[in-house]
């Protein structure tokens, strides 16, 4: 019978507490892990069968193996704790509820992948996180779980946090790369810069996300073949138009529909209108796709840009204006723009401001297609897939929803948004 376990003690007052953690049983998949020959580590996360949480779904220990096994080379393990996805918050979750476990991860990761030391890249703004983290790691070296001879086991982990500056292309992992070593976060081009072979100050990197940390830490504590029992259990970040958004544990695969009912359903007197299934980098879905499951499938969808992403459900009832929505996320991404590459620094810029004369009643009906012809020279030329991230919400608009935007050029008005002041 599958348990809930990712969320289990985020609400306990001493979640943050060594030794009420220890006192739970954490710290055991670490004592496991050491008594394990490297090697074996990773194949227990291998047969877990867990992929990353980051975005990108690649599996994790999959992803350990790339890393060259030589002692003599130095290798470091790197968390992406930027999270700066829109509509993305399962990490700071993680990160303030239960930070041993993402301590134990990390020892659990690096010791894999024989590195002696690992980084946190946290997002600035994270001040609280950044709080709780650096005293749960004082208190790890304090009890022997990181420092010198972790547990008596002969191996060393230093562990060292850093900020960004906020930026979400710090997320991408080659900028993030870049910003810990100090220069500004923008990608690097891969190959050769595949961070497992060429990654931090050009060392060999295994870089994972927060949760795919935490994960690892319960992998080891309970054995890969209880937590295949549970389902796959993961984050859905679910926001928007529901009564209670918040963090939610459900089986990979949970359907659009069960996840808004997971977050108490709609506000009273509305009704379901569209939504990202897969944070802002991902298609807008109406109606019909209500009964898809969350899960790595979506990509499979004939709808250009559908995906799992960071598991980020964000929901739109009938006072939505999809218009207004597109324009907003385009806003997003012109902003954060590292502007290293053509079609995603200009193309972004050209696409604002096509939205705004047509939101400020000045559009053409060219303005569709011009859209589309935008979004078109920006799909598979972009040097990352942050400028790839703009083109499904608007394929996907236009498929679905295109009478909206022609409404809105003909009357120059929004019959939707009326609906919100009623
Ligand atoms: C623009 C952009 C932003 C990203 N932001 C994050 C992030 O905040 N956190 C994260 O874990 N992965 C983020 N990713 C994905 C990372 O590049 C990387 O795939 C991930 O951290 C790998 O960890 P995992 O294998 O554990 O999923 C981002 C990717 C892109 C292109
Ligand atoms: S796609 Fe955008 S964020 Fe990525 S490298 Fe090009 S300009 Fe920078």
């Amino acid at each position: 019978m599958a348990e809930s376990f990712l969320l289990k003690y985020i609400q306990e007052p001493d979640h943050g507490e060594v030794d009420a953690y220890v006192g739970r049983g954490g710290y055991e998949g670490l004592r496991r892990a050491l008594g394990m020959a490297p090697a074996q580590v990773i194949e227990e996360v291998e047969t877990s069968g867990l992929r990353g949480r980051g975005g990108a779904g690649f599996g994790t220990g999959r992803k350990w193996k790339f890393v060259p096994t030589d002692p003599a080379v130095t290798k470091y393990l790197v968390v992406n704790a930027d999270e700066g996805e829109p509509g993305t918050f399962k990490d700071r979750t993680l990160i303030e509820g239960d930070p041993h476990r993402l301590i134990e991860g990390i020892a659990i990761g690096s010791y894999a992948i024989g590195a002696r030391q690992a980084f946190i890249y946290l997002r600035r703004e994270f001040h609280q996180g950044r709080a709780i983290l650096e005293r749960a790691i004082a208190q790890a070296y304090a009890k022997g779980y990181l420092g010198r001879n972790i547990q008596g086991s002969g191996y060393d982990l230093d562990l060292v946090m850093a900020t960004g500056a906020g930026a979400y292309i710090a997320g991408e992992e080659t900028a993030l790369l870049e910003s810990l070593e100090g220069r500004r976060a923008m990608p690097r081009l891969k190959p050769p810069f595949y961070p497992a072979v060429k990654g931090l100050y050009m060392q060999p990197t295994a870089l994972n996300n927060v949760e795919t940390l935490c994960h690892v830490a319960w992998i080891l504590a309970k054995g890969h073949q209880w937590y295949r029992d549970q389902g796959s259990p993961i984050l859905y970040s679910i926001s928007g138009h529901v009564r209670r958004p918040g963090v939610y544990e459900l089986p990979l695969g949970t359907t659009i529909r069960k996840g808004i009912e997971a977050a108490d359903g709609l506000h009273s007197g509305r009704t379901f209108k569209a939504c990202f299934p897969g944070g802002s980098s991902s298609a807008i879905l109406p109606a019909n796709f209500l009964d898809t499951p969350m899960d790595y499938d979506l990509a499979k969808l004939d709808v250009y840009g559908s995906m799992l992403g960071s598991a980020a459900l964000i929901v739109m009832d009938d006072t939505t204006c999809l218009v207004e929505v597109v324009a907003r996320t385009v806003e997003f991404y012109r902003e954060e723009s590292c502007g290293k590459c053509t079609p995603c620094r200009e193309g972004t810029v050209w696409i604002s401001q096509v939205f705004d004369r047509i939101l400020h009643g000045a559009g053409r009906l060219e303005d569709i297609e011009l859209l589309d012809g935008i979004a078109r020279g920006m799909t598979g030329t972009c040097f990352c897939p942050l400028g790839e991230s703009v083109p499904p919400a608007i394929y996907s608009t236009l498929r679905f929803f295109r009478p909206e935007y022609e409404h809105h050029i003909k009357t120059g008005s929004c019959d939707v948004k009326a609906l919100a002041r009623a």
